[in-house]
């Protein structure tokens, strides 16, 4: 099965595609970005590890390995591999600088001493061949159009016998909550936010499997992640994903006007309120490739 041929028809169709789209594996798109991951990362620590630790059980991380983060950007999983780890070292890498300025500054404020920073684009990784003991990438592979060649940059750079995993997203239709921040954006601003759709373009089961499996893993697996936060209105998920998703938007917004904007962003969200709660359901993907020996 080719992988990049299916890649189009792995989203829904009635949504309009960003235009922009296209653009989100260039440096100057995220480092544009860049303000609102700064200010999503006022609190230094990862704000949900659930899926960060399924993807460190998955691929075996002990505490002397050396592990590479790859599109590491502001610093997950990286920040919560260093915490699991001893002698061990990991290296956040990401072709954008001032996502990675935030994640060494996120190290600096937990006392992080073990995780490295390295500036490189994941198709040609900037380092031997055979230098990690296992290699996670978290909400990067979507991006590159050459996903095969950069999984297959990932294999070289791993030692024999050692595994590498990629989270992604899973469809839009099983994360709605990025269609209704949407759409409480939309309603605020009154112009046009567009679901970007290729966060999405390896959300269906196979995808993954198949650019590992063909960028020679010995062994490729796939599994779905899901789970359902739940969100307290004042929790400060909203106030991140509005931060991430508009950064262009909200830099000169008042506290008044947060307060405003926050409010569209809720009230497009009313379905997803259970008494106090908004119940946030996520869907994601892991794929995990295991070099041979
Ligand atoms: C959605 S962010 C994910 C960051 C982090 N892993 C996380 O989960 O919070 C995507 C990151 O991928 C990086 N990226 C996109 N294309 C890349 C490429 N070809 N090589 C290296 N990094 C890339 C961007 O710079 C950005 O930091």
């Amino acid at each position: 099965m080719d992988a990049p041929d299916r890649l189009g028809k792995s989203v829904t169709g009635s949504l309009v595609p960003d235009p922009a789209s296209d653009t989100e594996n260039r440096t100057d798109y995220w480092k544009n970005r860049s303000p609102g991951w700064t200010a999503a990362a006022s609190d230094p620590k990862p704000n949900d590890d659930t899926f960060n630790l399924r993807l460190i059980e998955e691929i075996g991380i002990s505490p002397d390995m050396n592990v590479l983060d790859i599109a590491s950007g502001t610093g997950d999983p990286a920040i919560t591999i260093a915490g699991k780890l001893d002698t061990g070292t990991v290296t956040a890498c990401d072709m954008t600088s001032e996502m990675l300025a935030v994640a060494a500054a996120r190290a600096a404020k937990l006392s992080i001493s073990n995780l490295r920073i390295t500036a490189g684009n994941m198709i040609a990784l900037p380092f031997p061949d055979s230098t990690f003991d296992a290699v996670s990438s978290r909400n990067g592979l979507m991006f590159p159009d050459d996903k095969t060649g950069c999984a297959r940059e990932a294999l070289r750079v791993l030692k024999p016998g050692g595994r590498a995993g990629w989270m992604v997203w899973g469809p839009i239709d099983a994360n709605p909550t990025f269609l209704a921040v949407n759409a409480g954006l939309e309603k605020f601003f009154g112009e046009q936010f567009p679901p970007r759709l290729i966060r999405h373009n390896l959300g269906t089961p196979g995808l993954l499997a198949d650019v590992i499996t063909q960028a020679g893993f010995a062994k490729a697996e796939e599994i779905e992640l899901k789970q359902e936060r739940f969100i307290r209105r004042d929790d400060d998920y909203f106030r991140r994903a509005v931060s991430r998703t508009a950064p262009h938007r909200v830099g000169n917004l008042s506290e008044t006007g947060w307060a405003a904007l926050l409010d569209s962003v809720q009230n497009a969200c009313a379905n997803f309120r259970e008494g106090d709660l908004y119940r946030i359901p996520i869907v994601a993907r892991l794929g995990i490739g295991t070099a041979k020996f």
